[in-house]
Formats: structure tokens, C-alpha cells, sequence
């Protein structure tokens, strides 16, 4: 539960849509059962600048977060994703502690994640966000089941979450405003590390309703455009409300949704917000505007209307385990960027040296092992699988051509239902390759 529930009158609650049907399942759902998973409309809930509700009208951000917390379920609601300018003076504490008053805890109800605006840092010229991290610290997040991870790893500035809706799994990355080259490399990293997620960016300025500002395009070029999973972003900053879709590199078309309704002098504007929902059978996001507080939409072309052809990615098949999370003869390194969780097992260059990782299976019987592996040495590093003990035969593990450049190879192989150990051995004086993870399906 959140604070402060109390709301004024017209906070009625309002369901979207009766058709919308609560399930029992919240927060992250392990890969192996995404797809088991009933493919469910959800929703999420897109907050764009609260800055001046924080500083003079904190009764509509409250009644915002409370309509949320109230058709959590009916609406299947599993995001909130607040676009910045939490608040109007970072200096101001009271504007903060409106804005917790209204956001709550994130491990409350419905999880949020936030991408700072320039309002929320102490300065736009160093974009120090000391006060945002009090406010909003990391520790606050890590108890999600969603959490991935932030950067820096040791503050709040940006962040990425994990969660699995719709039948599909879903990441969120909240980039500080005017993210910096090192800001975005780190994105570009965590996008690779997901290609089975979809990839939805938040960041405070972005476009301009259908043109993007030197930010948007900065990052359109240097990540959004690049890969193949991304499927949104939201954007806040501008009063202004647009959408840009547009086709990536690799062909997928990117949903580039803004808006904002802030005013200085008026109240009302600033109690809407943007209510969203995805329907994988119709494979439409529904996009309405919406004020809790005045219970009435917006419903003009800009801010509503229905986007078509998602395309979600699909989850990954089988469950993945890392190496990082078993034993390693050598080191667990995370100096190679591309590999997926928080590192990979570096063995020590010599015959013998070995990796074990324990994987679980549904049933016994055949399975097929996917190794993901870099080698940017020149030759071969084979290295023999063993599965519980027995040796299965020997894999070549052959030069990636770079210690970035991450690739897979498969073995067939029989599990037993439950746990089964994995140890790859190396044969040669190189030792074994760099080892990321093991899939199996
Ligand atoms: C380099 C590289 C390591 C790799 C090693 C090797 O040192 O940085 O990541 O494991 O080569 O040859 O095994
Ligand atoms: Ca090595």
C-alpha cells in the first residue's frame, strides 16, 4: 500500500476497459514459464513531468498513483514508467517528499522505474543528481524482483529493469537526462545482453512531439536504431504530445511516444497521464490519456489513438544459466563487454582448467546445451562437456575474432529431471574460451 490514499472527489476510480482480466501473476516470471504464460492484455502506466503537481498541486500526483494502486489488478497494470521532472527544485525537499508521498516504495504495488530530468539533478551542466539519489536511491530498487542493474553500479542515475508480460519478456532502460557516450555505451551493453527481451527506453527529452531534439537523435543513432529488440521509447520535456515510428537498422519499427502536460498556472493539465495497453492477441498498444483526478480523458488524435504491428520479440526458449553463478578455474570477468548477466568465467590458459555450472530441467531426456562463448584468440580452444560426470564429447569452441565478439555453439545431451551438473574442461594450453552461459532447451 502506498501513503497518503486519501484523494478528492472526483478521483473516481475508472477501468479502462471491462474486457481487461487480472491475472495472478506479478513482478518477474522465470523465463522457462514466459511462454507457458497465458498471453494477457497489460498495461502500462506512463507518467510525464510531474514537476509542478510536486511543487503546488500534490493532490493530482496523488490521485494519479492511487488509481494506479486501484486497477492494479482490473487493468493488469505492471509498469509505471515516470519520464522525469519528478520534481520542479531539486533544492526544494517538500517537492520531493511530495512526490514519495504520491509514488510510494517501488516494491509497494506496481513497480516504477524513473529516467531523471533536468529539473531532478543539481545541475544540468555536471547533471550531478545527488539529490535525485537521496530521494530515489538505488537500494531503494534492488529488493525488485525486476531490478538489473545501474550506472553508475553504486547510484540511481540510470537503470535498467526486467519484467515478463504479455507472454513476453520485457526491459526497461531509464537513461539520465542528455545521457552522456559512457551513459550510453553501458545501455548499448544491457540492450545486447537482452536480445529476447523487448527493449523500451525511458528519457526525459527525447522529441518534440514528432521531431526529436539533439538528444533523441544522439540516441536514436547511438542505440534505439541499432537494435533489433527495440520496440519503444517515452519521452516527457516538451508540452507537447507526438509519436514518431520509425524502422531501426535491423528493420524492427521503434515506437517513439511524447508527452507532456505540465503548467505552471493551472492545475489540471498536470494531472494527466498516459494509461497503455498491449493486447498480444491483437498485437495493438492502446494509448488513452487519462486524469485520475478529473476522471475524464483526453481524446484527440494526439493523445488518443491505437499503435499496430508490435511484433514482440519472443522469449527465450529453455532456462539460462550463467557461469558466474558456478565455479571457475580462473577468474569471473565482466572487462568484455557483450556477454549477458553480470560476468563470465575467464579460465586460467592451461590444460585442465574448467568451468561447472549446475542447470535444472523440467524431465529427463534429451536436451540441447547452447553455449554462449567468446574466443578472440587464433585458434581453436576445445574444450570436452560432461554432463554429471560422463563425457559427451568435445567442443572446438572456434576464434570469434574478438574477446567482445560473444557467438554460441550447441550440444545435444541427456538431463536427468532436476539438477544436472555441466563442466567444460580445457584440452589444450590456451585453457577454454570465455565462458558467458549455458541454455538449455
Ligand atoms: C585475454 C583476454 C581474456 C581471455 C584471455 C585468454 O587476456 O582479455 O578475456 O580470457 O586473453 O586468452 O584466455
Ligand atoms: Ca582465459
Amino acid at each position: 500500500m502506498r501513503i497518503a490514499k486519501i484523494i478528492g472527489g472526483l478521483g473516481v476510480a475508472l477501468a479502462i476497459s471491462a474486457s481487461l482480466v487480472a491475472t495472478a501473476s506479478y513482478g518477474q516470471v522465470p523465463r522457462a514459464r514466459a511462454q507457458a504464460q497465458a498471453a494477457e492484455n497489460f498495461t502500462l502506466v506512463m507518467l510525464p513531468d510531474t514537476q509542478y503537481a510536486s511543487e503546488s498541486w500534490p493532490e493530482v500526483f496523488r490521485a494519479q498513483m492511487q488509481w494506479v494502486d486501484d486497477q492494479q489488478s482490473a487493468s493488469n497494470i505492471r509498469y509505471v514508467l515516470h519520464v522525469g521532472d519528478v520534481v520542479d527544485n531539486s533544492d526544494q525537499q517538500y517537492q520531493w517528499d511530495n512526490s514519495k508521498s504520491a509514488m510510494g516504495l517501488p516494491a509497494d504495488d506496481v513497480p516504477y522505474i524513473i529516467g531523471p530530468g533536468n529539473h531532478d539533478l543539481d545541475s544540468t551542466t555536471t547533471r550531478a543528481a545527488t539529490r535525485y539519489n537521496l530521494n530515489y536511491p538505488r537500494a531503494t530498487f534492488t529488493g525488485l524482483p525486476s531490478f538489473g542493474g545501474t550506472y553508475p553500479s553504486t547510484q540511481n542515475d540510470n537503470a535498467y529493469h526486467t519484467f515478463t508480460a504479455g507472454g513476453v519478456d520485457w526491459l526497461v532502460v531509464a537513461l539520465k537526462y542528455a545521457p552522456n557516450d559512457s551513459e550510453i555505451a553501458w545501455a548499448n551493453q544491457v540492450v545486447s545482453a537482452h536480445p529476447k527481451h523487448n527493449a523500451i527506453l525511458v528519457t526525459h527529452a527525447y522529441q518534440n512531439g514528432t521531431t526529436k531534439d539533439a538528444n533523441g537523435t544522439k540516441l536514436w543513432t547511438n542505440l534505439v536504431s541499432r537494435h533489433a529488440n527495440f520496440r519503444f521509447t517515452f519521452s516527457g520535456h516538451y508540452v507537447n504530445a507526438g509519436v514518431i515510428s520509425q524502422q531501426g537498422v535491423n528493420g524492427n519499427t521503434v515506437h517513439q511516444i511524447q508527452a507532456d502536460y505540465q503548467s505552471l498556472s493551472q492545475r489540471d493539465p498536470n494531472s494527466y497521464m498516459r494509461v497503455m495497453t498491449y493486447n498480444p492477441t491483437t498485437d495493438t498498444l492502446d494509448v488513452k490519456t487519462y486524469s485520475p483526478y478529473l476522471n475524464r480523458y483526453m481524446t484527440d488524435a494526439k493523445n488518443q489513438f491505437v499503435l499496430n504491428n508490435i511484433n514482440p520479440v519472443s522469449p527465450a526458449t529453455g532456462s539460462r544459466t550463467e557461469f558466474e553463478s558456478g565455479t571457475c578455474d580462473g577468474t569471473i570477468d565482466s572487462n568484455q563487454a557483450g556477454f549477458s548477466g553480470t560476468g563470465f568465467c575467464n579460465t586460467s590458459n592451461m590444460v585442465g582448467a574448467a568451468a561447472q555450472v549446475t542447470v535444472s530441467a523440467d524431465t529427463s531426456g534429451a536436451a540441447k546445451l547452447t553455449f554462449g562463448y567468446a574466443n578472440g584468440g587464433s585458434s581453436d580452444r576445445p574444450t570436452t562437456v560432461s554432463v554429471n560426470g560422463t563425457t559427451v564429447g568435445t567442443l572446438p569452441f572456434p576464434p570469434t575474432a574478438a574477446w567482445t565478439n560473444w557467438a554460441t555453439t550447441t550440444v545435444n545431451v541427456n538431463l536427468n529431471a532436476g539438477n544436472n551438473t555441466i563442466r567444460l574442461s580445457a584440452t589444450t594450453a590456451g585453457g577454454a574460451p570465455n565462458l558467458d552461459y549455458v541454455d538449455v532447451a
